[in-house]
């Protein structure tokens, strides 16, 4: 038997907003809250099982190959050329098809903690690839953009994909994140198959224009800057119609005050960046009464910007 044989650990990896409007598969960041919680136990049966899923609704497959928990574990137990037994129990702690990086969180929980058991012999550069496998089960294309935040913490770009090329940008001390989540399911798979495979020009360079203009934004701390290049006229015209009271939720949030208003990765969730705590609350606590009042389920969350990833505890 070797050492390793019922080691466990418990793993909380962030959920992540990703595009930041105008940096469709480029940007993200991590949340304090919500996120998922995946634990790991070795044994001696050679394979890898979930053992148990709480929270899904009974949405999630447990077949192993199947579920992206357990499928990117197989990958890093192949790629390290190990045949370990591993059982795995999932905590979903967020909604699914939620536009919060619900599957990355998984991926990324399930990776941080199977690289702990097995003595940390990967880097997190070298766990993102892996990751992001996650992402082509989960939705059929492998973007970083949820992984990557909710793997390293931060607000990150993704600046190439080939090899993945993840650079940390700055946030002002003072960001907070308000992130409200209509009940209404959107698939990524769904939400990536309406897109335009081309867009005209003038799109794309209204689109590069705010890219940089937010990175620069973050760098010098000019929140000003941030709100006008929180523009996306490629993306969200598409996607905005299937968020019920998109323009409306909009309109309350700057109505606050509120820095900058767009769609969380793929939808429905929503989020605000806002100058304090305060303002954020205000911001979930009215667009949340709006959605009740239209009979539509939610939950909201206040959030900084998470700069410490996954938070392992040995058990
Ligand atoms: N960038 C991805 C998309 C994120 O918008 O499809 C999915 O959560």
């Amino acid at each position: 038997m070797n050492n390793h044989i019922s080691k466990s650990v418990k793993v909380f990896a962030p959920a992540s907003v990703s595009n930041l409007n105008c940096g469709f598969d480029v940007l993200g960041f991590a949340l304090d809250q919500p996120g998922d919680e995946v634990i790991l136990t070795l044994n001696d049966s050679k394979i890898v099982t979930i053992e148990k899923i709480t929270g899904d609704g009974g949405l999630l497959p447990v077949e192993a190959g199947k579920n992206t928990a357990s499928a990117v574990v197989q990958l890093f137990l192949k790629q390290l050329c190990v045949e370990q037994g591993v059982s795995i129990v999932l905590h979903k702690k967020m909604p699914l098809n939620s536009g919060l990086g619900s599957s990355a969180a998984s991926s990324v929980a399930a990776l941080a903690g199977i690289n702990e058991l097995m003595d940390r012999p990967l880097s997190r550069e070298e766990l993102l690839p892996l990751a992001m496998e996650g992402e082509r089960l989960a939705c059929g294309n492998a973007h970083a953009d949820n992984v990557a935040p909710s793997l390293f913490g931060g607000l990150v770009l993704i600046r190439g994909y080939n090899p993945p090329d993840v650079v940390q940008i700055p946030v002002p001390e003072n960001l907070w994140c308000a992130v409200i989540h209509p009940e209404v399911s959107i698939p990524t798979r769904e939400a990536r198959q309406i897109l335009p495979q081309m867009i005209p020009l003038r799109d794309a360079v209204v689109q590069w224009g705010n890219v940089g203009g937010l990175i620069a934004g973050f760098y010098s701390g000019d929140l000003a800057l941030i709100g006008r290049s929180m523009q996306d006229v490629i993306i969200e015209p598409v996607r905005k119609g299937r968020i019920p009271h998109f323009d409306a939720m909009r309109q309350i949030a700057m109505g606050e005050g509120a820095i900058g208003f767009g769609i969380s990765g793929s939808g429905p969730t929503v989020f605000a960046f806002c100058n304090n705590e305060e303002q954020a609350a205000n911001v979930c606590a009215k667009i949340s009464s709006l959605l009740n009042t239209n009979a539509i389920d939610n939950q909201y969350y206040v959030s900084k910007i998470n700069q410490q990833g996954p938070v392992i505890t040995t058990l």
